[in-house]
This record gives structure tokens, sequence and C-alpha cells, in this order.
């Protein structure tokens, strides 16, 4: 039997992806070998790496004039090359600071140029999107969290920007249908919506990369990946292979526009039973709450272990809140069925009626 799978990331898959996959852990293509031992320049991995890239666009809305690249190193390695390959000696970045994601891509651009902290909302334990701050026309570009996994925030709208936008879509890429055309690169690890921990996808805009005016290691040159068709080095082949199979699921069960309609009612349905339930209330700004991590915590805290105690009993996983902050966090990605966030909303129910 399936649990329901909260986990923030590692997370659920689509149960179909999972049971192609382990076939192809069996025997790939009618190949006599497994997807886990053919060679990455076979044609057969060619096709795997060409077709994923393309259902990125594709499940984005995005033209071929966008890069798509299959790198490794975690969204984190994402944190230093962005500044690293975008600025040049005088250039400024500008950056805006919404919880521990944006604070590490800040560190990591320190080390390469000028940045500018635009707005934070440090000050009240990053409970909400700082908004309407000014953005100066000078910057080499701007720099953005778009759901900020750990405190449960997300841009409902993005900043209209003058400079070009730079976004860490780790946690909420494919879960809406945004203009990804406003964004000028975007880089998601894969291991929410996307796929297994090992592969970060980086999409980027023709035009947005320069010459750089200082030696950038091969492997940290986005220029080298595109050349390479992000196959410079050997990629990690098995994680292509089940981004691939989401890429398709995704395609064929609407897309973004599709995983929106059905997140934004999953979100809903858990948002109303916090704010309705004597027991729990929510963490951030009603404006400003994320349809892929719903934050929570009790009224009464000391009632916290117990509560998770009771969901453990229930087949649930993964709804501790972030270490850092506590409480509660149910992340309710695209491939989390929405009969797991009934279920959630029923123990919530049963708690309080045993306990209240
Ligand atoms: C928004 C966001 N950015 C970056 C990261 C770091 O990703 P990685 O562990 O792939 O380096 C995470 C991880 O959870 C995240 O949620």
């Amino acid at each position: 039997m399936r649990v329901h799978n909260f986990n923030a990331g590692p997370a659920i898959l689509p149960e179909a992806a999972l049971a192609q996959a382990s076939e192809a852990v069996k025997e790939f293509n009618g190949l006599g070998m497994s997807i886990l031992e053919i060679s990455h320049r076979s044609k057969d991995f060619q096709a795997v790496m060409d077709e994923a890239g393309q259902l990125v666009l594709e499940n984005l809305k995005l033209d071929p004039s966008y890069k798509v690249l299959f790198l490794q190193g975690g969204a984190s390695t994402q944190f230093a090359m962005v500044p690293m390959n975008l600025l040049n000696s005088g250039d400024v970045a500008g950056y805006v600071n919404t919880g521990t994601w944006a604070k590490k891509a800040i560190k990591e651009a320190k080390l390469f140029g000028k940045t500018e902290v635009l707005a934070s909302s440090d000050g009240s334990n990053f409970s909400y999107i700082p908004k309407g701050f000014a953005i100066p026309e000078n910057l080499r570009y701007l720099h953005l969290t778009s759901n900020n996994t750990i405190y449960g925030t997300q841009y409902m709208e993005y900043p209209d920007s003058p400079v070009p936008v730079v976004i860490d879509m780790s946690s909420d890429i494919f879960s809406r249908n945004v203009n990804y055309g406003q964004f000028d690169l975007i880089y998601a690890g894969a291991q929410k919506n996307l796929g297994p921990a090992g592969v970060t996808l980086v999409i980027i805009k023709d035009g947005l990369l320069r010459e750089s005016d200082h030696a950038l290691p091969s492997m940290l040159n986005y220029q080298t990946h595109i050349e390479g068709g992000s196959m410079y080095n050997t990629p990690p082949v098995f994680s292509i292979y089940v981004c691939l199979l989401t890429l398709r699921w995704l395609r064929d069960n609407g897309g973004a526009a599709a995983m929106e309609v059905m997140n934004q009612r999953k979100a809903a349905k858990l948002y109303a039973e916090i704010d309705r339930n004597s027991m729990f209330k929510g963490t951030v700004a009603v404006e400003d709450r994320s349809i892929m991590n719903v934050n929570f915590i009790m009224e009464n805290r000391d009632l916290e272990p117990a509560f998770l105690q009771f969901t453990k009993e229930h087949q649930c996983v993964g709804l501790n809140g972030h270490r850092s902050v506590g409480g509660f966090r149910a992340s309710i990605y695209n491939a989390l069925p929405e009969s797991s966030v009934d279920h959630l909303v029923g123990l919530m129910q049963e708690f309080e009626s045993k306990n209240a």
C-alpha cells in the first residue's frame, strides 16, 4: 500500500512514472540491459535527453530559443553558477530575501560580485512575500525564489522587472500556468515536481549569456553544457529518465494548466480546514500562502507531537515542519492525489473532535 506522502523533497512522484522506471531498471528498450547500464552516448539515451528537453519547453509553453540543461549539483550549485556566469566586473545583482534558500543564493552571489538586497521579509520570520519594491534599471539581473519551501510562501504575481529575471523554481515549477516566458533563467532541483534527486533543471533564454571577463571552470560554465547538450560529462542517466517519465505524465494529464486547477483545489481544502479547525492555525500571510507547501501550527503547541504521531498512525509521512521552523508542513506537489489531502483534513477533524 502507498502511504500519503507529504514529503518536502525528495517527494512523491507519479505512480505511472515509478512503474515504468522500475521496468527500465530491469530492461530498457528491449536492449538486454538496464537503463542503469546503458551508455549515455547511445542513441537510446540521446532520445531520452532530446524528448525530456522538448517536453520541458512544451509543458512550460516556452519556445526553442530557451536552452534546456540537465545538470548536477542541485539547485545549491545554481546559487553560485548564476552569479559566476552572469556577473562581470562592475555588475550588480538584485536579490529578494524570502528565506533560507534566498539567503543561500545571496551568500554565493557575494563571492562573485556586488549584490543588492532589494527587499526582505527577514524581520517577520519570512511570513510574507515583499511587494512593491523598486528594481533599479542598472542591475544585471533580479533573482527571485518563486516558492519558499521551508516557510510556505509563494509569489502569486511576479514583479514587473526592467532587468532580466533569474528564478529559483525548485519547489513550484510545472505546478502553475504562469507565463514562464517572463523569466530569463529558471533553475530547479528535480526532486519535488520533476523527478528524483541528482539532476537540476536549468533553462536559459537566448541572449542572456555574454562573454565572461573572468575564467570559469568548464563544469561551472553554462556555455560548456549548452555546447555539450548536457553531456559534457556523464549526465545522471537514470534521474533524467525518470524526469522524462514525469514530463510525459504531466503532458498526458493536461500540463501545468491542469496541475494548477488541481493544486489550487487541494490547497484551498487544506487552508480552509486550518482556518476552520479550532486547534490549528496558519503561519503565513493569507495572500502569500503557497499552493505547494502548506505550513501550520497548533494553537496549543504542546499537542503537536501527539498530532504528528496520530498522522503517522494513519499512513501519513512527512508532515513535520522543516527543522528550522517546527510545526507542520504538508507538501502537496503535483503528484500528490487530492484523496491524500482529503485524508489529512479528515484526520484534523477527528483530532479536533477527540481533543478540543
Ligand atoms: C526553493 C529551493 N531552492 C533550493 C533548494 C536546494 O536544492 P538542492 O538540495 O537541490 O541543492 C531547495 C531544496 O529544498 C529549495 O526548496
